[in-house]
């Protein structure tokens, strides 16, 4: 299937590992000339750039101008941005509520929604300018499920849920399309990594995190198909999203989760 992508420009945000990097990886293979933003440049990356001309750039995008400057990076090297994936994100797991203080709250929230907020208002303009411009927010089944070892988290993406929309109703008429991906548990250092959500989960069932991620969270979670996502697999999706063939598609959300979120 011809995707149509060829030639366009993508922003990618936290895409030095994980979803992120697969979704680098797609859109390269696809012939989209990738603009990578990540703190560190990590090997993987750094073979997407060797192979496909990815621009890897070493950015904290936390910060306030985090990332204006990743799209001012796309621009400068390509003179527009026709696609932006709002990737980053990150979780901590904590027992309760109460063990969040307010420096916490602000520091998921930079890195979860504020980001994408910040790179959607640096992109839009450029996007507007784009023909069938697209934004891609990765969400969580998280923004509308109850964990409270994550609230601060949830709410972060709840958030990133209604920017969503609410873009999505604003650009629509002027061609930009906005569409979010929610996920549920997928293979990424988020949960393989040392002090991640699998060795948690192999603590509390006695296993291996490798056992954990295979066994142990597909069936605790509920997970209908018997196993995790996989990365690759939220990128093939958002390659969909972003691609004209999804023309008529946004302000929607599309859950990839096997089957874990129950109600209708
Ligand atoms: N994995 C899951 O189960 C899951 C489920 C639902 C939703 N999601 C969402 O999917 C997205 C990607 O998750 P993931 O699992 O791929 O995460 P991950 O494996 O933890 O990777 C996070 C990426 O973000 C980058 N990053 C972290 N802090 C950064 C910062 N301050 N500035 C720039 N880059 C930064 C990391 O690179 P550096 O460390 O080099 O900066 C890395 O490339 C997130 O929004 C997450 O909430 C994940």
């Amino acid at each position: 299937m011809d995707l149509q992508l060829k030639g366009r420009v993508a922003v990618v945000t936290g895409a030095s590992k994980g979803i992120g990097l697969a979704v680098a990886d797609a859109f390269a293979r696809e012939g989209v000339h990738v603009v990578a933003g990540s703190r560190s440049v990590t090997p993987e990356l750094e073979a997407l750039r060797d192979k496909y001309g990815v621009t890897a750039v070493s950015v904290d995008l936390s910060t306030v101008d985090g990332p204006g400057a990743l799209v001012g990076r796309a621009v400068d090297q390509y003179g527009r941005v026709d696609i932006l994936v709002n990737n980053l994100g990150a979780a901590t797991p904590r027992p309760s509520f109460l063990d969040i203080d307010d420096a916490e709250w602000r520091r998921i929230f930079d890195l979860t929604l504020f980001s994408a907020i910040r790179a959607s208002r640096a992109a839009l303009p450029r996007l507007l300018d784009a023909d069938g411009g697209a934004i891609i927010n990765i969400s969580s089944i998280n923004a509308r499920l109850p964990f409270p070892s994550v609230v601060d988290y949830s709410a972060a993406k709840a958030g990133l849920a209604s920017l969503t929309k609410s873009l999505s109703e604003e650009f629509a008429p002027r061609g930009v399309r906005v569409n979010a991906i929610a996920p549920g548990p997928v293979r990424t250092p988020f949960w393989t990594a040392p002090g991640g959500f699998a060795e948690a989960a192999a603590a509390q069932a006695g296993t291996t995190a490798q056992e954990a991620m295979d066994v142990v969270v597909p069936r605790s979670m509920g997970i209908s198909t018997g196993r995790v996502t996989e990365a690759r697999e939220v990128a093939d999706l958002a390659l969909f999203l972003a691609s004209p063939l999804a023309g008529n598609i946004t302000g929607a959300e599309f859950t990839i989760d096997g089957g874990q979120v129950k109600t209708v």
